[in-house]
């Protein structure tokens, strides 16, 4: 099995359907040109046939990013399907995404239709697809929730019919890592020409683990395609966060033994241009891109990192495009790291009493202050000098 893993963002489709994080035409392509930097393989840009606007972008997205694949979103009926192709004329690699649901409550209760219904229209779409575009991405909409042997003679008929990726949705993040991995692992086991295509993982975050389902999709399914978004943006609590399953997986090169294409020094500034686009604030604690990801706060793990940063950082806050680590200043801080800031800031005490006393201050200052800047050692050095 091919130890390539292919990164598939959808930031800009799923994560759009996010409430109130709708973007601009210009908003998307900025974001596309960023994960274009970020050496992600395929960009899902939109959904063509839902409005003029997606239809726009996604035609703008086309004919503006080279590097990667681009993909739209259609439903599967020949009216989305061409509009998609439409919309991806001016790829130099496009992809159409299409899907229909297949658990038995989405089918009798949405889609108002028969199983055998929907594994027709399923084949149909795909058959029709394929005869626009090279590269045909299936879902089963619902598929973790669906019957297993009525999802395999679905997935069976769309290999055959030629998808090329097939992916498997936990559309509303029920699922547990170990049976999600096992899941994936029990389809390409009983699929008869699984091996024709690639198997992809798309996680919802309903119960906090659509990072985790994803790796073990991965790990335990033998999938080799991850969708996720930037800052896990997407649908109620989101999708699987691209900035950590890419993380986990370089971190834990050990464990995993992929190889991705993806280029992390830009995850930092992909993180935040979708912040500061969309409104959605990132929280301090978020892992990767989070202001306190790198930040240290305590005594005991300033002198650690102060002597060496493998005591407390997994990874190097540089590698994912922060400029370095962060040593917080602050009551728990200790006199080593103090010390370092005062050499940093170019500030030379005569002797280490001096020392003693400047640290004295700054306790006494962070028990009435959170976090001390900067500017308050400046001034409480200043201070001290002006008293002698
Ligand atoms: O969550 C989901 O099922 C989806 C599909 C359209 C792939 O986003
Ligand atoms: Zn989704």
């Amino acid at each position: 099995m091919s130890d390539k893993l292919i990164i598939f963002d959808t930031t800009l489709r799923d994560g759009e359907q996010s409430p109130g994080a709708s973007m601009t035409k210009d908003a998307k392509v900025r974001i596309a040109r960023q994960l274009e930097r970020l050496k992600v393989d395929v960009i899902e840009a939109g959904f063509a046939a839902s409005s003029n606007g997606d239809f726009d972008a996604i035609q703008l997205i086309a004919n503006t990013v080279k590097d990667s694949t681009i993909c739209s979103l259609a439903r599967a009926n020949d009216r989305d399907i061409s509009r998609a192709a439409d919309a991806l004329k001016g790829a130099n690699r496009a992809r159409i995404h299409t899907f229909i649901a297949t658990s038995a409550l989405h089918m009798e209760k949405k889609l108002r239709m028969t199983p055998d219904q929907v594994l027709e229209q399923a084949r149909q779409s795909v058959r029709y697809a394929r005869n626009l575009v090279g590269d045909i991405e299936f879902s089963p909409e619902d598929g973790y929730r669906s019957d297993n042997d009525f999802l395999c003679r679905v997935l069976e008929a769309v290999i055959a019919e030629g998808a090329t990726t097939i992916n498997v949705p936990d559309t509303v993040g029920y699922a547990i890592p170990e049976l999600y991995g096992n899941f994936i692992k029990t389809l390409r086991e009983r699929i008869p020409n699984s091996d024709k295509a690639i198997w992809s993982v798309h996680c919802h975050n309903d119960l906090g683990m659509a990072v985790a389902n994803s790796l073990a999709g991965v790990k335990l399914g033998g999938a080799r395609q991850i969708e996720c978004t930037i800052n896990g943006l997407g649908e109620r609590a989101g999708n699987c966060s691209l900035e950590e399953v890419v993380m986990a997986i370089k971190t834990r090169k050990d464990y995993f033994d992929l190889t991705m294409n993806i280029d992390a020094k830009h995850i930092l500034a992909a993180s935040r241009m979708v912040s500061q686009i969309t409104g959605f604030v990132v929280q301090p604690n978020k892992a990767v891109v989070g202001a306190n990801a790198f930040a240290h706060a305590s005594g005991i793990h300033q002198d650690g990192v102060l002597k060496a940063r493998d005591t407390y950082e997994i990874m190097r806050a540089e590698d994912v495009g922060w400029t370095n680590n962060k040593i917080v200043l602050g009551k728990l801080s200790g006199r080593n790291a103090f010390k370092q800031r005062l050499q940093e800031l170019g500030i030379q005490l005569e002797s280490e009493a001096e020392v003693n006393t400047a640290f004295a201050k700054f306790k006494e200052l962070a028990d009435r202050k959170s976090e001390i800047f900067d500017e308050d050692i400046l001034a409480l050095v200043i201070d001290e000098s002006a008293s002698h």
